[in-house]
């Protein structure tokens, strides 16, 4: 295949931004964090613009930093967000702009590295019993992508390995 991005989905706790440094090491290609660059164009952290301006302004945000970061660009992977998949328009910008891996794990796996996390307003401070509403509710939220990888067991090397050999 011959991609021009590569765009990492997958529920918080997947891995994704961890796999999109290793990835563009590997390629040679820039790393882009999709919430790093909300953050900086909004200049307020991600739980400050949930609390002060509400889910709907942010997932705003989240598309208009889609669209600059993706949008005539190349040579980049991206990790988005959890719910960067949730609107169509996002989707089809990604699924228009390069190879769109999402990233599983089980459920436990995901707890274990989202407990105690105070950077993801969506938990509210009880991932135990947000984790497995959110993902039932989010279950077909990734099959969009072109690729689908468990990261269950797995190193965040070999992952990045696997999708490296893709591109
Ligand atoms: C969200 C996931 C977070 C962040 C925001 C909302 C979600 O990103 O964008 O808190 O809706 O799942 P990570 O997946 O990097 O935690």
């Amino acid at each position: 295949m011959n991609a021009r991005n590569i765009v990492l989905v997958g529920f918080m706790g997947t891995g994704k931004s961890t796999v999109a440094s290793l990835i563009a090491e590997r390629l040679g290609w820039s790393k882009v964090d999709l919430d790093t660059s909300i953050e900086t164009a909004e200049r307020a952290t991600i739980p400050q613009l949930f609390a002060g301006q509400g889910e709907p302004y942010f997932r705003q945000a989240e598309t208009n930093a889609l669209i600059r970061e993706l949008e005539g660009r190349e040579g980049q992977v991206v990790a988005t967000g959890g719910g960067a998949v949730l609107a169509e328009q996002n989707r089809a910008i990604m699924l228009g702009n390069g190879l769109v891996v999402a990233l599983t794990a089980s459920v436990e796996t995901i707890l274990e590295r989202v407990q105690n996390d105070p950077n993801r307003p969506l938990l509210k401070g009880n991932a135990a019993a947000s984790v497995p509403e959110l993902l039932e509710k989010r279950k077909t939220a990734y099959d969009f992508a072109h690729l689908r990888i468990d990261t269950t067991g797995r190193t965040p090397e070999s992952i990045a390995d696997e999708i490296v050999g893709k591109v």
